[in-house]
């Protein structure tokens, strides 16, 4: 089985990379399932009931989310009335939504949760995100696992990776927009990646007008943080998964700059 999973879609310009996209790389892979990470694809801040529909008429078939997913209330109207968002599974307080979900594809059933990490975490008191994955691992009967891990530290991620190694098919980091060189399928079978990286404007500082990043740096000055809005960049991976036993075979890395 084929997934093709994308960062952290980034804005106007994000889902306009990804409309681009899309099509080409599930052609050339063969992709069996397209989740993509949509934490900030409304604006930079969650996702609406509008672009949720956009997105999905793209061909992203399952999102996962992120710190950001409450920033615009809209999704919390409608999360409970779609099947295909994975939320963070490991925060209190939130009774909308799933923090893991199962989609199903022609090569069967694939499971797909969301966990945020605790280091430099501020919108959420999380739970323990490796208590509350090993409950699912231990409940689950879908063989196909993909976790994303929403986190700012690798270590922390690389960590709950080796732990449930072997248990779960991927743990794919998320939310620092910057892509790291460090895809491997570790020695259990299950792939790993620090951080995907993100689709958003490539003239940016991490999907933010640069003129904005550079005062909230230099001065502490938050007053500003507009999406940049330009030709974007694509980061995504490719996963090849043995659908029998949900181990991984391979991860691949795609990173697609403007010309
Ligand atoms: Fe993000
Ligand atoms: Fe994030």
């Amino acid at each position: 089985m084929k997934i093709l999973f994308f960062g952290d879609i980034y804005s106007k310009s994000g889902r306009d990379v990804i409309k681009k996209y899309l099509p080409i790389l599930k052609e050339k892979y063969a992709v069996d399932l397209v989740i993509a990470n949509g934490e900030n694809s409304a604006h930079g801040k969650g996702m609406t009931k509008k672009i949720y529909d956009e997105l999905m008429g793209m061909g992203v078939q399952a999102f996962t989310m992120g710190n950001h997913f409450l920033k615009n209330s809209d999704i919390l109207k409608w999360l409970d009335s779609v099947n295909n968002i994975a939320r963070p599974l490991n925060i209190d307080g939130v009774v909308e939504g799933k923090g893991s979900v199962v989609i199903d594809t022609v090569k069967g059933k694939v499971r797909i949760t969301n966990l945020l990490g605790r280091v430099f975490i501020r919108e959420f008191e999380c739970l323990n995100p490796f208590s509350c994955l090993e409950d699912i691992v231990d409940e689950c009967e879908e063989k196909v696992h993909i976790v994303d891990f929403h986190a700012e530290a690798n270590g922390e991620k690389k960590s709950l990776a080796y732990y449930f190694d072997g248990r779960v098919s991927a743990v794919l980091g998320t939310h620092t927009h910057v892509q790291t060189a460090d895809n491997r399928v570790l020695p259990k079978g299950t792939a790993y990646i620090s951080d995907v990286g993100f689709c958003g404007a490539y003239e940016s500082v991490l999907g933010i007008e640069i003129n904005d990043a550079i005062a909230f740096s230099k001065d502490y000055d938050f007053k500003k943080h507009t999406p940049a809005e330009n030709e974007g960049e694509v980061c995504a991976v490719i996963l090849d998964i043995d659908e029998e036993d949900g181990k991984s075979k391979s991860i691949e890395r795609i990173h697609i700059i403007p010309n």
